[in-house]
Parts: structure tokens; C-alpha cells; sequence
């Protein structure tokens, strides 16, 4: 009888240094602890002995069912220990890897130069205000000196959206913005215009339906030329160089008199000539003047005692030679590749 105890221990300690998980465990104590576990059953074999027996088997029993049961419980701790590490291990996350770097997209090179410029001329007493891209034909021409009618509409290859009862129209330049900024302030008026412009236009590497551009504007009693000359050669050379020779030359725009036109040394070759200033030496940056009556007389202001300048420049155009970008239509196909190269931060 104690032999056939003994062979069940054997077994049932074997069984347990082979059941390697929580699974294994559960399904040996059903084996051999469980209430039908082999064990188990071995008391019921009481009855069936001779009654000066039963209390040496009972112990024997009992004592079978307390080793294997001790046996279980350190298998089992065992066990669970070796299944937490296998887990921890798994789950292990190297802190010592270098971390991935989130990519950071970049603001567009023209919001970049938006931005460059406006700043140069907060620095020198100019506020930035902006307007609507959809303008009425009045300030967008009539107002600016140009009569309907005028060739020189024509200039301005402008995209028309209603014109029944009121001429409607998507911008051609931020030049309207002088007299909206005129007409809701008193003098002196120091503005920037930064926005949107859209012209009906066949495409090709320095022609875009819509681009941007920046208008200036200063009207007080006493402003003169030189006011102009000094503002805009400032302007250049901040943005292009402290060394840039700066050039007026006179040019026709129906809102100023007399108009001109500014143009800087050429930065690649410095004046020699070369492909980027088309051997001219110099580069047409923007076009300005000195604010003709007519408008100051639109806006309400007295042409005796004020006077003022304007200028306005191609946004695009300063960011393409200020970097040597040689198609317009870049800025406005989305490739990445080209923007990145914008990224300040990673320069
Ligand atoms: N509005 C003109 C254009 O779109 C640019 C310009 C020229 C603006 C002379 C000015 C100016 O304010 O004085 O071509």
C-alpha cells in the first residue's frame, strides 16, 4: 500500500517539475489534489479496509496530500515568478534608445518673407494692416486714378467675378489697400500691406495667377522723395545686403507722380552682369512714387498740406532672388522637397 503511495508521489513530483505554467500547474492539482484528483480518491478507499488499517492509511494519505500540496505551492510561486520576468522582459522598453524626431513642417518660404519684411518696417514706423483679396472695381482702380476706360487698366489682367451693378473683383495688387487705409485714418498713416493677389494670367516660370505682394504707404505734411529713397534703400539692404547700391529710375503708375521704378546692384555679380540680372547689372526690385492728389483728393485729405509715398513689390520675386528660385510656379505645387529647404530652424 505505501509503495503504491510512494509510486504516486514519484509521479505526481515529476508531473510538477514539468508543468513550466500556470496552465500546466492547474491541470496537475485537478490531477492528483483536485476532488476527483487521484489523492483524493485513494481516501475513499478507506471503507474497503479492514478497520485496524484504515487509520495507519488515513495518515499515510494525509500526509501524501500535505507533501504533494507543499511541493504545489512552491511549484506555483516558482512558476508565477518566471512568468512575471518572461513578462517584464517582453514588455522591456529600451530607454536608452535615441528618441524619433517628431517631423516639424516649416511656415512657407512667402510667409517667411512676409514676415521678414513687415518687420523691417515696423522697424521703421510701419504698421501692418491687411485687406479683402475680393475688392470692389472702385478701389481696386477708380479710386487709385485709373477711370474706367483708362488704358491703363488694362496693366492689370484682372479676374472679374460680378460686374452688372457693381464691379466686382479678385484683386490684381494690394494697391486698393491705399485708400481703404486712407479713407478710415487720419494723417500721419505709415502702413504695410501684405496679401493675396490674383491676376488672369498665362503661366510660365515668372507668372502665376495668384501671388502675393506688399504694398507701403506714408502720407504726412513735409514727406518728400527723400523720404522714399531712404526708406526703400534701407529696406534693400536689410534684406539683400548692406552693401547694395540702390537705383530710381522714373516709371508710369496712374497713383503716383512721379512714379519710379527701385532697383538694386546685382548681388550675384554686383553690377557686372550676369544671367540672374540679365547682364544689366541691376535687379527691379518694386515700383513707387509720391501719392498723386487725385487720390488724396478721393480719400478726403487736403493735397496742400500733405503729401505721402507708396510703393509696392511681388512677394514670390524677392523670395526667388533673394535664393536663386528660378520657377514662380514652385511655391504653389506643394513638393516638400522644395519647401523644406526653407527650414530655418534646420539651417
Ligand atoms: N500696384 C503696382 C502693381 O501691381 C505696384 C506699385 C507701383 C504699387 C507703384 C505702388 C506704387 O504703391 O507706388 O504693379
Amino acid at each position: 500500500m505505501n509503495d503504491e503511495l510512494e509510486r504516486i508521489r514519484q509521479r505526481a513530483e515529476q508531473d510538477l517539475a514539468a508543468a513550466c505554467d500556470s496552465q500546466a500547474l492547474a491541470a496537475w492539482y485537478a490531477q492528483y489534489l483536485g476532488r476527483k484528483g487521484e489523492v483524493t480518491s485513494l481516501t475513499r478507499r478507506l471503507g474497503a479496509l479492514p478497520p485496524e488499517e484504515r487509520p495507519a492509511f488515513g495518515q499515510a494519505v494525509n500526509a501524501l496530500k500535505t507533501t504533494l500540496q507543499g511541493s504545489f505551492d512552491r511549484r506555483q510561486e516558482e512558476v508565477r515568478r518566471a512568468e512575471l520576468t518572461q513578462r517584464l522582459e517582453a514588455e522591456a522598453v529600451d530607454i536608452t534608445l535615441p528618441g524619433r524626431a517628431p517631423d516639424i513642417g516649416t511656415l512657407h518660404p512667402v510667409t517667411q518673407m512676409i514676415r521678414e519684411v513687415t518687420d523691417i518696417f515696423a522697424h521703421l514706423g510701419f504698421q501692418t494692416v491687411e485687406g479683402p483679396e475680393v475688392e470692389d472695381a472702385y478701389y481696386a482702380f477708380d479710386a487709385l486714378n485709373i477711370p474706367k476706360e483708362h488704358p491703363a487698366r488694362d496693366v492689370w489682367d484682372t479676374i472679374f467675378i460680378q460686374s452688372e451693378s457693381r464691379e466686382i473683383v479678385l484683386r490684381p495688387h494690394t494697391s486698393p489697400m491705399q485708400i481703404r487705409t486712407m479713407e478710415q485714418s487720419t494723417p500721419p498713416v505709415r502702413v504695410v500691406v501684405p496679401g493675396r493677389c490674383y491676376r488672369y494670367e498665362a503661366l510660365d516660370a515668372t507668372h502665376e495667377w495668384h501671388f502675393h505682394q506688399i504694398e507701403g504707404l506714408a502720407v504726412d505734411e513735409r514727406i518728400t522723395m527723400s523720404d522714399l529713397k531712404g526708406v526703400l534703400a534701407e529696406f534693400a539692404r536689410q534684406i539683400f545686403g548692406r552693401e547694395r547700391k540702390v537705383r530710381f529710375r522714373c516709371d508710369y503708375f496712374p497713383f503716383v507722380e512721379p512714379g519710379v521704378d527701385f532697383a538694386i546692384d546685382c548681388m550675384v555679380c554686383k553690377g557686372v552682369g550676369c544671367r540672374v540680372c540679365k547682364g544689366t547689372g541691376w535687379i527691379e526690385i518694386l515700383g513707387a512714387g509720391m501719392v498723386h492728389p487725385n487720390l488724396l483728393i478721393n480719400v478726403g485729405y487736403d493735397p496742400s498740406r500733405y503729401t505721402g509715398f507708396a510703393f509696392g513689390m511681388g512677394v514670390e520675386r524677392l523670395v526667388m532672388l533673394k535664393y536663386g528660385v528660378q520657377d514662380i510656379r514652385a511655391f504653389y505645387q506643394g513638393d516638400v522637397r522644395f519647401l523644406a529647404q526653407f527650414n530655418r530652424a534646420a539651417a
